[in-house]
């Protein structure tokens, strides 16, 4: 396939930034995004150039690194898949594709089209642990954990914190992700002595990042590579409504 790519090039936070177009030749189906990018930085760089910076780590859908908005949407809209994850066979000889870093005004742009998520990470140092005493590692059974608990409390921990649900949401809201790290631990017995303090510190962080309100349009989960469901956030809030009550 030969495809032309719309880029976004911003050389750094300060600066306006703009589209620029790249040709990508001889791309084979086999190939994932992120390598048809390494392709073109390749051309970039022989021809003396400033290459493409974009995010990238594990580039299997675990680390939550990879963060691109391809063709208008996070991740580039196929259902539970990472940027990483995606594959050329999706487009078509021809195509034009444009490629955008995540907008939001928490997620402050690097360059070109990596960002700044370090407010995620404030969010887990406000509440996102248990405080447990070490010593020797107590037997597996000792603390029995009911199966439907376990189960949710897996689902919530997919979260791989890329960002993608406060890219695509207009609110730029960080609700679901704020949700699932506070539902894992919530849901487990370890988690529950602490489960007012770490709803109420999360959140509060999460407000004073700069993220927007949930109007509960679904976009989130819509573009969630872990397909983390929307009904976290209706738990999260039953938290933050109790913790509140109870004067916490
Ligand atoms: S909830 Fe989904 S989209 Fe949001 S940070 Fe977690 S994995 Fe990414
Ligand atoms: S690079 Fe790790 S999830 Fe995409």
């Amino acid at each position: 396939m030969n495809l032309t790519l719309k880029v976004w090039r911003q050389r750094n936070s300060k600066d306006a930034g703009r589209f620029e177009t790249y040709e990508a030749k001889d791309v084979l189906d086999d190939m994932s995004f992120l390598e048809m990018l390494d392709v073109v930085n390749e051309g970039l760089i022989a021809r003396g150039e400033d290459p493409i910076a974009f995010d990238s780590d594990c580039r299997e859908g675990i680390c939550g690194t990879c963060s691109l908005v391809i063709n208008g949407v996070p991740h580039g809209g196929h259902r539970g898949t990472a940027t990483c994850q995606l594959h050329m066979r999706h487009f078509k000889d021809g195509d034009t594709i444009t490629i955008e870093p995540w907008r939001a005004r928490a997620f402050p742009i690097v360059k070109d089209l990596v960002t700044n998520r370090s407010a995620f990470d404030r969010i887990i140092q406000a509440g996102g642990f248990i405080s447990v005493s070490t010593g020797g590692a107590p037997d597996g059974n000792a603390v029995p954990v009911p199966k439907t608990s376990a189960d949710a409390a897996m689902d919530a921990a997919s979260c791989i914190g890329c960002g993608a649900c406060v890219a695509v949401c207009k609110n730029a809201s960080a609700m679901l992700f704020v949700a699932a790290k506070v539902s894992h631990l919530n849901l487990l017995p370890q988690g529950k002595a602490e489960k007012d303090r770490r709803v109420l510190h999360m959140v509060r962080q999460m407000d004073a990042e700069g993220f927007g309100s949930c109007t509960v349009t679904g976009s989130c989960e819509a573009v969630c590579p872990k397909e983390i469901s929307l009904s976290f956030i209706a738990k999260m809030n039953r938290d933050y409504g109790a913790a509140l009550l109870k004067g916490v």
